[in-house]
């Protein structure tokens, strides 16, 4: 399968810079050998896909509301995601976890709910430092996952070391190959044969210079990269160093 690289732009871009971001990574995003993603904020997800049409990027939300519709002030329905023209939604970040006291059971909601809109689900899990010293990034990243993932789930997995995250400190080749070996035991128990089919991406102080080792990782099925997919040369750069 074809690895993916999803830009997570999180809460940054008003729209003139979205667009000349949007434009630069289509200016370069020809003949690459992996699946592209961007995912911007909600408000401008619409104007991208615009600027992306003709382009081979996908675009994808940050976040949804696990309900349809209804009273949920401030909230974006996965519905709303797929009508501004996104395909793909973030569901589960840490950042969501951390600040917005997101659980388990609360992410599975999500997730069904994103499917039902036909959004494909980019699903993120993570331990802490503080887990990882402990050693129980196994224990905790195992429980994410059982509680995050609805059955016949047929998304993509994110592993994103909380620790990892903007701090430009990237786990080590030997710490991400362990864990996404462990993802995927994981994810054939939990879903058998359909569990082979699912990508798993690294996240986590992903950048040009890192890309290409971590890639080459097994069961390394992409990235989801932050800080980096807002510079299009460094995000572009990514992208070249998937696999062929
Ligand atoms: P950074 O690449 O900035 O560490 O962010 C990773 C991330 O959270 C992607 O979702």
């Amino acid at each position: 399968m074809r690895q993916l690289i999803a830009g997570n732009w999180k809460m940054n871009g008003l729209l003139a810079e979205a667009l000349g971001l949007a434009g630069d990574v289509a200016a370069g995003a020809e003949g690459l050998s992996c699946d592209l993603l961007v995912c911007p904020p909600a408000t401008v997800i619409e104007p991208v896909v615009a600027e992306l049409a003709g382009a081979p990027i996908a675009v994808g939300g940050q976040d949804c509301h696990q309900a349809a519709s209804g009273a949920h002030t401030g909230d974006v329905s996965a519905a709303m995601l797929r009508d501004a023209g996104a395909t793909w939604v973030i569901l589960g970040h840490s950042e969501r976890r951390t600040n917005h006291a997101e659980t388990d059971a609360l992410v599975r909601a999500k997730v069904a709910a994103a499917v039902a809109a036909g959004l494909a689900p980019i699903v993120c899990v993570g331990e802490t430092e503080a887990e990882r010293l402990a050693g129980q990034q196994e224990s905790v990243v195992g429980a994410q996952l059982a509680g995050s993932l609805p059955a016949g789930f047929a998304g993509v997995v994110a592993y994103e070391p909380v620790w990892a995250i903007g701090t430009g400190r990237t786990a080590t080749e030997a710490d991400v190959a362990a864990m996404h070996g462990f993802i995927r035991a994981v994810l054939l128990r939990h879903l058998g044969a359909a569990g082979r089919g699912v990508r798993i991406l690294y996240g986590g102080s992903v950048k040009a210079s890192n890309a290409a080792s971590l890639l080459a990782l097994p069961e390394v099925g992409g990235a989801l990269v932050g800080g980096a997919s807002l510079v299009a040369a460094d995000f572009l750069a990514i992208a070249r160093a998937a696999l062929p």
